[in-house]
């Protein structure tokens, strides 16, 4: 098994673009150091041209924290794939939780759009998770299976060969109470059975499955210890670049 971890930082409504460089630049500096990882920050759309140029001679990769599935045209507000990818974009988030709550988002949108990053050549980093309710009532396993069967309708295995999937229960989002390790992994570990089964073990043994919610300084080694656990998408604790840094390199001696 040779999933290179990755590491995301999801800025969200946060940082103008002259905040973002700065951030960036210090998170440039203090990776420098970072091995067998990869990273990724996903600046505000204001921010993403600074900081592509910012990021321009480091190994850390750009993401977006949304796109529209047209490619151009009268919709008003909405940011179509290739303005991504000439802003410097590799990556864009898909279908984040905050998207589904606040913006009506649908594993229908979220359909469209994983199609038209793939479409784009950007890596789809798709959001599912379950809230407390359907958690306690152990309804999660169908939640996340109705969530990819549907996002990820009318995909083949070729197109979806850069999928990550961010696994983050809406309960864990910015409260502090992150999932043990032991309940993220079980997760994990079902969702990619449940991409096996859909795709075949090929793209289900190279799908990086990221776990989201209240990842920090304290909890990231054991969560990253675990099999399937191949990643973190960090919100609150990715704004700083000191503390980012030192979840980035998890794996170094002394973090
Ligand atoms: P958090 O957010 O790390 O602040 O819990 C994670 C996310 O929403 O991606």
């Amino acid at each position: 098994m040779s999933r290179i971890p990755l590491i995301a930082g999801n800025w969200k409504m946060n940082k103008t673009p002259d905040e973002a460089v700065k951030s960036a630049q210090a998170l440039v500096a203090l990776t420098a150091e970072a091995e067998g990882v990869e990273a990724m920050i996903a600046p505000p759309f204001t921010a993403l041209t600074a900081v592509a140029a910012a990021l321009a001679d480091s190994p850390i990769h750009l993401g977006a924290q949304n796109l529209y599935w047209e490619a151009a045209g009268a919709y008003t507000g909405e940011i179509a794939p290739t303005m991504l990818t000439a802003a410097g974009c590799s990556h864009v988030i898909i279908g984040h939780s905050e998207r589904r709550q606040y913006f009506n988002e649908t594993d229908a949108t979220v359909n469209k759009r994983v199609q038209a990053a793939v479409e784009n050549g950007l890596v789809p980093v798709v959001c599912i998770g379950e809230t407390l309710e359907e958690r306690q009532s152990d309804s999660t396993q169908l939640v996340l299976g109705d969530q990819l069967k549907s996002g990820l309708a009318d995909l083949s295995a070729q197109k979806l060969a850069g999928l990550i999937v961010a696994y983050e229960p809406i309960w864990a989002i910015g409260t502090g109470q992150a999932a043990t390790p032991d309940t993220a992994q079980a997760t994990h570990q079902f969702i990619r059975g449940f991409l096996q089964k859909s795709f075949g073990g090929k793209l289900a043994n190279l799908v990086k499955i990221l776990y989201g919610g209240s990842v920090n300084v304290d909890n990231i080694k054991a969560l990253m210890a675990k099999p399937d656990i191949d990643g973190a998408l960090v919100g609150g604790a990715s704004l700083a670049a000191e503390t980012f840094s030192r979840l980035v390199c998890f794996n170094l001696d002394g973090n």
